[in-house]
């Protein structure tokens, strides 16, 4: 596996790959690679004739009182478990080479309306910091194909609105969410639980299985089904930014007979979790 550090050295392989006539599949990440990220480059695999994935935790999409510094990276075992995916390139940027002239006056790529609520709302900044990055990313790697995880469910919809908004030549493939043996999404931030939290997070699990459960049994109160998943939440302990059912493409909120998806994003101590189900 190629282990690329700085735009230059990656466009000259991406360049010579494209000479080739080979295919690109992408797998951008923050690194602290768990088996959400893996399935990712599993799926990746035999889509394309060259599998690249990022290691960059980037700055723009963490507000100033959220987790940046203390962000896990684990940059070793990354590179392991990426060569063990075999994935051929791993492209590492520094902040340097993604941001040479810093965050202050960069230019923003802002995805209208999908960003205006649920994480857009309680992240200010955020989601813009994700599209931002994402393009950025798409233009120095090229891909033929990207996948994303289901997990960060209005990132996934913004992206592929994005790509689909200014004609970028970019397959957008959704993973499913991997979870825990307890039901609790995979995510880097699970690490920051301590005991009792991380038993006490499975209930995020358990209350989105409720309620895909009442709409399948034919209950219409959306309003009462999420009110009352998030009152079970709170008793708890958790802190719920929102507990919502939403129409699966817009994230708006839905008319009857629109497809579903029912977002949860709360804190638990200090670590916020987010998780979602489609119906
Ligand atoms: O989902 C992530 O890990 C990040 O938001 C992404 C897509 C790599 C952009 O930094």
């Amino acid at each position: 596996m190629l282990q690329v550090h700085n735009n230059k050295e990656l466009m000259a392989q991406i360049r010579e790959w494209k000479q080739l006539g080979q295919s690109i599949a992408f797998v951008p990440t923050m690194g602290n690679l768990h088996q959400g990220h893996l399935s990712l480059l599993q799926l990746a695999q035999n889509q394309a004739d060259k599998l690249v994935s990022s290691i960059f935790v980037n700055p723009m999409q963490f507000g100033p009182k959220e987790d940046l510094d203390s962000y896990p990276r684990t940059l070793k075992q990354d590179c392991k478990a990426l060569m063990e995916h075999r994935c051929d390139l791993a492209f590492l940027p520094g902040t340097q080479d993604l941001y040479p002239q810093g965050l202050d006056q960069i230019t923003q790529v802002e995805v209208p309306d999908i960003t205006e609520r649920l994480e857009g709302k309680f992240r200010p900044g955020h989601l813009t910091g994700v599209s931002t990055i994402v393009l950025k990313l798409f233009n120095l790697v090229q891909p033929d194909l990207a996948l994303f995880g289901k997990k960060d469910y209005q990132q996934w919809r913004m992206i592929d609105k994005m790509v689909h908004d200014l004609n970028l030549p970019i397959d957008i493939i959704a993973g499913e969410t991997v979870r825990e043996a307890d039901g609790l999404a995979m995510s880097s931030r699970n690490q920051y639980l301590d005991r009792d939290q991380r038993r006490t997070a499975a209930n995020i699990y358990q209350q989105l299985q409720w309620v895909v459960q009442q709409i399948h049994a034919g209950n219409e109160h959306f309003e009462e089904l999420t009110t009352l998943a998030s009152k079970a939440l709170t008793d708890f302990g958790f802190k719920v930014d929102y507990f919502t059912i939403c129409n699966r493409r817009s994230l708006h909120l839905p008319n009857p007979g629109d497809p579903l998806v029912v977002l949860v994003a709360a804190h638990l101590g200090n670590t916020r979790l987010i998780d979602n189900m489609e119906v």
